[in-house]
């Protein structure tokens, strides 16, 4: 078969290990984790679907590796804990079967410790430590990490890198971006140091290095460590792209994959998680100047979604690798899709942050596009329908769309009508706006799927009590459409 995309689908060698392809399922977040800090049934799951969905290699998202002096961050490898190696050993399996290559994200919250909690007001609690001394804007006091800290959090990141090795991992990431403890001693506006931590970018880089040697102590010659950075903090004060072209340089030595991400949660979140306001890809120019300036493979990620985009950057040299998170929410099965010529099946994210929302408020994993997510666990979900039944589907948006595409999967004979003389309900007002143009997209593939799975659809056509009397289906959906909700602000309705 002659692949549309072939770069992306090509097989990259890091270190000692091939991958099947380009596209790398990014880290993205804990839920489902026990109190004790193992990684639950549903997240195992979850994680294997980007397996099953084709991603060349699936990230496990911030594995904390000191807890004494980090209380946020979701999962813990601990040998002390009952547990905890046989739950990252399940899930490195799961992804493995697939084919993919399980990757573990080590990661240390420094002085914002306590950020994931949903109870926020049992931060002030936890010990904060950071590379120097402050008072956080939230009130919360930061302690300065002491060599001897300093020295047994090293260790740790190597303890937690063998731990994970021996689970069965066979990638190490380790985060040294977006504002967490890494960052925070890369970063001139975090860092304040006199001694041989603080000062010039050398010294700045020493707790990475030093970080990156004990990963690879632990794990040994040959075995890929993945180096996670903001290419720069973009914010005034904090590192420039100049900067991170240095710190790229001053660690090449140390890493198999340097992966160029953006800014920081507390002071560009919106530059780490572009939004639907910014370009797709708009991070991957940090990615691409960096890379003219080491010789180790380089990923990027942020918006990216567009397998032509994508396909550019890998075939034009800007990048060795192109990371998704949100886009393998919306749909686990991209990366399958575009190495079977199937593109236009692709369920694409509309970046609009329930993913985070959801993640902040319940941790649970939720998304506009996809209503299967968080249901890994029922394994093939769409199952067949014991008994064929006739269904009419009445309403050609979103909504009605994805329920006769579902029900047709399942093995109904469904026909879907629509008063309009097109689909697309209430997303259609939307293409219009350039930046709301793929909420309108999303009608198409919907219809598209639909089409596929055998759904007929009969436009200018309303559903009416005679209507429904005469194609006498075994189940009718109601999908005509939403209201819209007026939020009880007085004077709303006024002048
Ligand atoms: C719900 C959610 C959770 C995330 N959790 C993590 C995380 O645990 N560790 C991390 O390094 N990045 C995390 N990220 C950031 C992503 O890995 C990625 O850098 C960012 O979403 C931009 O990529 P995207 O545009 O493909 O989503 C998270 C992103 C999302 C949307």
């Amino acid at each position: 078969m002659e692949r549309k995309f072939p770069h992306l689908c090509k097989p990259i060698t890091i270190g000692r290990v091939t991958f099947r392809n380009r596209m790398f399922s990014a880290p993205m977040g804990g839920t489902d984790i026990t109190n004790d800090g193992c990684i639950g049934p549903k997240s195992t799951a979850f994680y294997e679907l980007r397996a099953k969905g084709g991603a060349g290699a699936v990230t496990i998202s911030e594995c904390m590796v000191h807890p004494k002096t980090d209380g946020s961050h979701a999962y813990h490898l601990d040998t002390a804990i009952l547990n905890s190696l046989a739950s990252f050993a399940y899930t490195a399996d799961a992804i493995r079967r697939h084919g993919a290559i399980p990757s573990v994200e080590l990661s240390h919250s420094g002085m914002y410790s306590g950020t994931y909690m949903t109870d926020k007001s049992r931060q002030h609690g936890l010990a904060q430590w950071g590379p120097s001394a402050c008072v956080r804007p939230d009130g919360v006091e930061v302690g300065e990490l002491s060599h001897e800290m300093i020295d047994e959090i090293v260790a740790a990141y190597g303890q937690v890198a063998g731990l994970a090795k021996r689970a069965g991992f066979e990638m190490i990431m380790v985060h040294g971006g977006h504002g967490w403890l890494i960052n925070q001693f890369l970063s001139p506006w975090f860092n304040h140091r006199t001694d041989e931590y603080g000062g010039s970018i050398q010294n700045r880089c020493r707790f990475a290095r030093r970080v990156l040697q004990s990963v690879r102590e632990a794990v040994g010659p040959g075995f890929p460590i993945e180096f996670r950075m903001s290419g720069s903090e973009l914010f005034e004060g904090g590192y420039t792209l100049e900067d991170g072209i240095a710190i790229a340089q001053e660690l090449e030595d140390c890493i198999d994959l340097l992966h160029v991400s953006a800014g920081t949660y507390q002071r560009g979140f919106g530059d780490t998680h572009p939004s639907m306001f910014k370009e797709h890809g708009c991070n991957f120019y940090l990615a691409a100047e960096i890379k003219k300036h080491v010789s180790i493979p380089v990923a990027t990620i942020g918006g990216l979604n567009d397998p032509a985009q994508m396909e550019e950057i890998i075939k034009s040299g800007k990048a060795d690798v192109v990371y998704m998170a949100r886009a393998l929410l919306a749909d686990p099965f991209l990366p399958e899709k575009v190495m079977a010529n199937r593109d236009e099946e692709i369920v694409r994210c509309l970046r609009c942050f329930t993913c985070m929302a959801e993640r902040a408020a319940t941790a649970t994993r939720r998304c506009t596009v996809n209503p299967l997510i968080g249901r890994e666990m029922e394994g093939d979900y769409v199952l067949p329908a014991p008994e064929k039944k006739k269904v009419l589907v009445a309403g050609g948006g979103p909504g009605g769309l994805y329920a006769a595409w579902t029900a047709a999967r399942r093995g109904h004979q469904v026909i879907l009508c629509e008063k309009e003389d097109s689909l697309g309900g209430i997303l259609r007002s939307e293409q219009a706006l350039p930046f709301k143009y793929e909420m309108y997209q999303l009608a198409g593939t919907y219809a598209h799927l639909a089409r596929k799975a055998g759904v007929e659809i009969r436009l200018n056509t309303e559903v009416t009590a005679e209507y429904v009397e005469r194609e006498a289906p075994d189940a009718l959906i109601i999908a005509v459409g939403s209201r819209p909700l007026l939020p009880p602000i007085p004077g709303l309705k006024g002048d």
